[in-house]
């Protein structure tokens, strides 16, 4: 990594979720292109714009977060990572449920991809419990542990798999940053400026108790693609951190 994650400027630790078309995407882009850092494409944009929605932001400037959670064996998995970093991914998701091989699979895939290209390694992180998840429903799968202790147990699995750290929300962030020291990544939405509104989140902390719970970046979508003015909203989130 060539800064630590501790040396990180505020902007670069911005991460701007496009959850919208491509047409919006774009739009959006323009507005923050050159101001933002990093843009967040999940499944939703990525499947129906494809790669093509990572070469536009590529060619804005931007990294790229391409969060498709892979989740297969370590043939696929470690093909799906190779070919998501050779499209311009700077950063991928996977299912840490799918087990040590196949998180070995996918950091292999994403540093063979880069070094092909002479890149800088991918930044890949580990999904744990989905927060759509409450204790009945993981127990529901099988899974007696704690739902606490569950993901501190996944990100520990992640990081020994080779994975550069996880995604959590900002109530885990101070336990798994203890757990995981200060190299993990450790990417948390769920995030709100004071006076935001909520939209579907339940549980919020603010940009700056992210960061101070031990957060490395964080993912915010509605507040500032929902805003009037999208580079104000971005910028005073970069401003509320410095
Ligand atoms: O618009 P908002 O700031 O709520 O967007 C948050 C982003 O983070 C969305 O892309 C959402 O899918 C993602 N996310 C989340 N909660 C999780 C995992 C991902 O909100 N637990």
């Amino acid at each position: 990594m060539s800064t630590a994650l501790k040396d990180l400027a505020p902007r670069d630790r911005v991460i701007v979720a496009f959850d919208c078309g491509m047409e919006e995407a774009l739009a959006l882009a323009d507005a923050l292109q050159g101001k933002a850092t990093w843009v967040k494409v999940g499944m939703t944009l990525y499947y129906a714009a494809g790669p093509e929605v990572i070469y536009e932001m590529k060619r804005r400037g931007f990294k790229v977060f391409l969060d498709l959670k892979f989740h297969d064996i370590p043939a696929q998995v470690r093909g799906a990572a190779k070919a998501a970093v050779e499209n311009g991914a700077d950063m991928v998701t996977a299912h840490t449920v799918g087990g040590a091989d196949m998180m070995r699979a996918v950091a292999e895939g994403a540093a063979e991809a880069a070094g092909d290209f002479g890149l800088d390694a991918p930044v890949t992180l580990g999904i744990t419990v989905l927060t759509s998840m409450d204790a009945a429903a993981l127990a529901a799968t099988g899974v007696v542990r704690p739902l606490p202790e569950q993901v501190l147990e996944l990100a520990g699995q992640a990081r020994a798999a080779g994975l550069s750290g996880v995604v959590a929300s900002p109530k885990e962030a101070r336990a798994l940053r203890e757990k995981l020291g200060p190299d993990a990544y450790i990417v948390t939405p769920g995030v709100r400026p004071k006076g935001a509104a909520l939209n579907d989140q339940k549980r919020v902390a603010t940009p700056r108790e992210a960061i101070e719970n031990g957060a490395s970046h964080i993912v915010v979508g509605r507040p500032i693609t929902k805003a009037d003015d999208p580079v104000a909203a971005f910028e005073a989130i970069v401003a509320s951190l410095e």
